[in-house]
């Protein structure tokens, strides 16, 4: 795997890449790999000629309050996965070179950006559309791979990919979770292990959800009593949201007949978690 710590390098190995007619994917990264992480990856190897993975703890989707510093950062272990993955190019730039002084380019996510996740993180979907935007005119993938673990991030993704003409394919892998149903996270690890029990809070809420769907239940109200009902077990947990809305405009439903996007954020302690159920249409 070849490692490029520069802009100008990557920039360079991707041009050969495609020079040889190569299909390229690429999955971006924040590090501290788990096999969510890396299930992109491997969709990325079977569906590409050559893969790109970049890892870059983004510092302009972090809140001046949010985990910046202390976000988890393994550089070597996360080397090691990603050419176990098959990875080709590895791309893990510095701040300094990525945001050069004198930045002043932003992508713009508008109202969609500051719903649901963008609600109580201001500006982080502007952090993660400008972050992106970048990695794909540095590689210019055929294909970018991103997990539905984030599905708010999937929706403000698409649409900077549609308005602003990206020639990239979103390709958008499902949610690798724990043998107990935790989503995998980078930031699982924050838990101790009385929250890490109770983090369980999450995928519970939306295994209610699930049943009533199967139940054939298509009332947003309904689904959102249910939801309710689990959080209510559990005194101590602080939930975000909790949401029935259309997963592209991220908009509130009142029916999920038309297919629906369920989700969750809490927090449990001073964790943020995120996971989310995507319900298709009924035909
Ligand atoms: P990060 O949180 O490192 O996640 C990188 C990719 O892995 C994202 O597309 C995310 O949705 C996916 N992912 C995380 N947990 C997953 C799981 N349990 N199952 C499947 N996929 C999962 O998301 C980011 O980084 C950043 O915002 C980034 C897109 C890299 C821009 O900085």
């Amino acid at each position: 795997m070849l490692l490029c710590k520069t802009v100008s390098e990557m920039h360079d190995a991707c041009r050969s890449l495609r020079n040889a007619e190569h299909t390229l994917g690429l999955v971006p990264t924040m590090g501290a790999l788990h096999a969510g992480h890396l299930s992109l990856a491997t969709a990325a190897r079977a569906q590409n000629d050559a893969v790109a993975a970049s890892i870059f703890v983004n510092p302009m989707q972090f809140g001046p309050h949010e985990d910046y510093e202390a976000y988890p950062r393994d550089f070597d272990e996360d080397y090691h996965k990603l050419e176990s993955a098959g990875v080709h190019v590895l791309f893990a730039p510095s701040a300094e070179d990525m945001f050069p002084p004198g930045n002043t380019t932003y992508v713009d996510t508008g109202d969609l950006g500051s719903r649901l996740d963008g609600a109580s993180r201001p500006g982080h979907f502007r952090g993660v559309a400008t972050i992106v935007a970048r990695l794909f005119h540095i590689v210019r993938p055929d294909r970018a791979y991103f997990g539905q673990k984030d599905a708010a991030q999937v929706a403000v993704l698409r649409r900077m990919v549609r308005d602003l003409n990206f020639p990239v394919q979103l390709v958008v892998c499902p949610i690798v979770r724990e043998h107990d149903g935790l989503a995998l996270s980078s930031r699982n690890r924050y838990l101790t292990s009385v929250e890490r029990r109770r983090a369980l809070i999450l995928s519970q809420a939306l295994a209610a959800v699930g049943q009533l769907v199967e139940q054939r239940e298509t009332r947003a109200e309904v689904l959102q009593a249910a939801m309710r009902q689990t959080f209510a077990a559990d005194r101590e947990v602080r939930v975000d949201y909790a949401a029935v809305v259309d997963p592209e405009t991220l908009l509130p439903v009142e029916d999920i007949f038309g297919g629906a996007l369920i989700a969750v954020a809490t927090w449990i302690g001073s964790t943020r978690l995120i996971d989310n159920l995507l319900i298709t249409p009924r035909s």
